[in-house]
């Protein structure tokens, strides 16, 4: 893969450590080589080590440290959540740049740990790994938590508190999908909160409509004819290495980018619901820190 990632800058450290959650395929994979070939040395925090074995080959093939490393990680399940940060507090590694990339969309159910499927998934597996990392991502600084949202997040009005511990209601699972988003504007809006994370900077961002894996559910005859027109997951991969690289979020923390830019988030992502979100979502998880 050629790196081309444009308006990106070198990490901030000579030997930078970035965990993505995610990586095995598509905006996350891509987001992993990009910055591999900026020097960052990988941690893939992924469910299966059997699908995430392929990016680690390329990986180790491409940096000079040859060090990427696969952790396992269900997002949906707290006990793996908190063994995948134990792991990586307990290898003493520094912690550079968190990348909450991973997602599911238009899915239904529960996870192990009684959320909404996309909302458990998409916000509280993140939000309960972001705070159990964040006193080594402090002792690192400066540090960043880059969370891949979308701009579906603009379709959700509000948090629906009664349907986030119930199995997915709507039929396409995607408006769902859109409340788990907007939770992930507003978790980084309230991380950004000088009480919350002080040296540790905060962005959200939108990918870009990227032919990844995402689509799976789309029957196959159909595929091929809707990714024809989105992003490679090289071009989805632009704006999360921007993100974790250019100058421009950390003096805009807890910014919302799009396209490599800042962009006006939705009117629903308010102050007042991000600190309802967050203390909402810390009580849930207080048993698992
Ligand atoms: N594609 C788009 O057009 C688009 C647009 C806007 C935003 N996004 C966002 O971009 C991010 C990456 O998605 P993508 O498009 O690259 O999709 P993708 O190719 O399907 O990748 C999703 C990744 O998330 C992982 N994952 C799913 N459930 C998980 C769980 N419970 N625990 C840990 N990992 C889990 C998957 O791992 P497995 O291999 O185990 O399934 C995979 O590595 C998501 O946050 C998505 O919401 C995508």
């Amino acid at each position: 893969m050629t790196d081309d990632t444009e308006g990106a800058e070198p990490l901030d450290h000579a030997e930078p450590t970035v965990l993505i959650t995610g990586a095995t395929s598509g905006v996350g994979r891509a987001t992993a080589l990009a910055l591999a070939h900026r020097g960052a040395r990988l941690v893939l925090a992924c469910r299966s080590e059997q699908r995430t074995r392929p990016v680690l080959d390329e990986l180790r093939g491409l940096s000079p440290h040859g060090d990427a490393t696969f952790l396992p990680l269900d997002l949906g399940d707290f006990d793996s959540v908190r063994a995948c940060a134990d792991a990586f507090l307990a290898s003493g590694r520094p912690l550079h740049v968190l990348v909450n990339n991973a997602g599911v969309a238009g899915v239904r159910g529960l996870t192990a740990s009684g959320f909404e499927l996309a909302f458990g998934v998409n916000h509280m597996g993140h939000f309960l790994l972001s705070r159990l990392l964040l006193p080594r991502l402090r002792e690192s600084s400066p540090a960043r938590v880059v969370t891949v949202s979308s701009e579906s997040h603009y379709q959700a009005d509000g948090i629906p508190w009664e349907l986030v511990r119930r199995p997915t209601r709507s039929f396409t699972g995607m408006r769902e999908y859109a409340v788990s988003k907007l939770a992930n504007v507003l978790f980084t809006q309230e991380l950004a909160r000088p009480t919350r994370a002080s040296a540790v900077t905060a962005a959200a961002l939108h990918p870009g409509i990227v032919a990844s894996d995402i689509w799976r559910r789309v029957p196959r005859p159909v595929r091929p004819l809707i990714t024809w027109f989105m992003l490679s997951p090289e071009d989805g991969a632009r704006t999360p290495v921007w993100c974790a690289t250019a100058s421009e979020p950390t003096t805009m923390s807890g910014g919302f980018f799009d396209r490599c830019a800042p962009r006006r988030p939705s009117a629903a992502a308010t102050a007042e619901l991000g600190a309802e979100l967050w203390g909402r979502s810390e009580a849930w998880t207080n048993a698992w820190m």
